[in-house]
């Protein structure tokens, strides 16, 4: 059932291009130009006329969230708070009926989602859901929603499922955008023809950077910390690249924004620090430039995701990891890729239980 590969975990990133492209299917009608979202379009007007958007989520499905905020208020203009479901249940959150909470959850069971979603229903808010698993709890008890078609994630680290959250989310909010006057028709068209394309620069991605990937993962498997730094859309995608290293393999790994990285990281760097670092050629590129010198200057070790062809990140690397050049709010998906190989490839060098890491379960059904 592994399908010839040796973990769950590996099969799934594998079927990226397939799931992101499942969960397209039938939504994103390029020719005609519309994204087809029954969920959306039957609440058109409880989204426009939102107060703001509260994502709830918990873990990787928080990261794809913050990714949404990027997404909806670029797009849609419309306000977004992302907040772990554990905090908001707990603090008497400031939720009307004038309010759209959206509940991102791969196994639609998660305890503290599920009663964040429940609190927000009392208080009048429409609740939307982003699921994976058809029919699950969250799935039921929601006013709408759109479901990821990753198909069953089995891994306990979240990989294809997030992918296709980062899918449901940009499709979200492009839709919004085109319907509220935001986006331009032209912008909308070649948006979604990108979106469409990135099932296959995700299997671009994953041809072009495997073997690399679990080359370079042998000199890091005795690390004792990470850093992962990214800017703008790539910062979560810097947080869920250090959670899939912690959690299967076990090495201390944080995430930052790259600029946060002189109030404080930055004293860990030394010699032996491996730093990530997300750096497509888009948005605040040369900033980005200057921290890599920063991480240079103090001997850090620079494990860099690039645009293809990039020059100047890649000369001060010790790695470098292209992905194809995209729209920047789609890169956090190509970014991801090579990362959960990383991750990968370090946990199964270290001898972890990749499929199963200790103390975790798949869904987290108690509080
Ligand atoms: O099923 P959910 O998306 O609600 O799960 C949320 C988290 O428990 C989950 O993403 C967890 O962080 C994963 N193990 C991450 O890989």
């Amino acid at each position: 059932e592994k399908g010839g590969y040796e973990h769950f975990m590996l099969k799934e990133i594998f079927e990226q291009p397939k799931s992101i492209h499942d969960t397209m299917r039938g939504r994103i009608l390029v020719d005609e130009g519309i994204i087809k979202m029954a969920g959306i379009w039957d609440h058109l007007e409880r989204f426009k006329n939102a107060h703001k958007i509260t994502i709830i989520a918990c873990g990787t499905s928080w990261h794809a969230g913050l990714i949404g905020e990027y997404l909806i208020e670029e797009f849609a203009r419309i306000p977004v708070e992302v907040e772990y479901a554990s905090e908001f249940r707990y603090r008497n959150p400031i939720i009307s009926d004038k309010d759209v909470v959206i509940a991102i959850s791969q196994s639609g069971e998660t305890a503290d989602t599920m009663a964040a979603l429940k609190l927000a229903k009392e208080k009048g808010a429409f609740i939307y859901g982003i699921c994976n698993v058809v029919d699950s709890s969250i799935a039921r008890i929601t006013d709408a929603g759109s479901y990821t078609h990753a198909g069953p994630e089995i891994g306990v680290a979240s990989t294809k499922a997030f992918t296709a959250q980062l899918t449901i989310l940009s499709l979200i909010a492009i839709k919004l955008g085109h319907h509220n006057g935001n986006l331009s028709k032209q912008d909308f068209m070649k948006l979604i023809t990108e979106l469409d394309n990135i099932p296959n620069k995700v299997e671009e991605v994953l041809a072009s950077t495997h073997d690399y990937v679990k080359e370079i993962s042998k000199q890091y498997a005795d690390a004792t910390n990470f850093l992962y730094l990214g800017r703008g859309y790539n910062y979560p995608a810097a947080l869920e690249g250090a959670l899939k290293l912690k959690e299967i393999s076990y090495i201390h790994a944080e995430g930052y924004p790259a600029a946060e990285m002189k109030h404080g990281p930055i004293a860990l760097i030394d010699e032996n620090m491996p730093i990530v670092i997300i750096a497509p050629k888009k948005g605040h590129y040369d900033k980005i430039v200057s921290n890599v010198q920063e991480i240079k200057a103090r001997k850090g070790k620079v494990i860099a995701v690039v645009t293809r062809g990039d020059e100047q990140v890649a000369s001060m690397a010790d790695h470098v990891i292209e992905i194809p050049d995209s729209e920047e709010c789609f890169s956090p998906i190509l970014a991801s890729v090579p990362l959960q190989l990383l991750a990968y490839y370090i946990a199964v060098l270290r001898g972890a239980n990749v499929d199963q890491p200790r103390n975790l379960a798949k869904s987290v059904t108690v509080e």
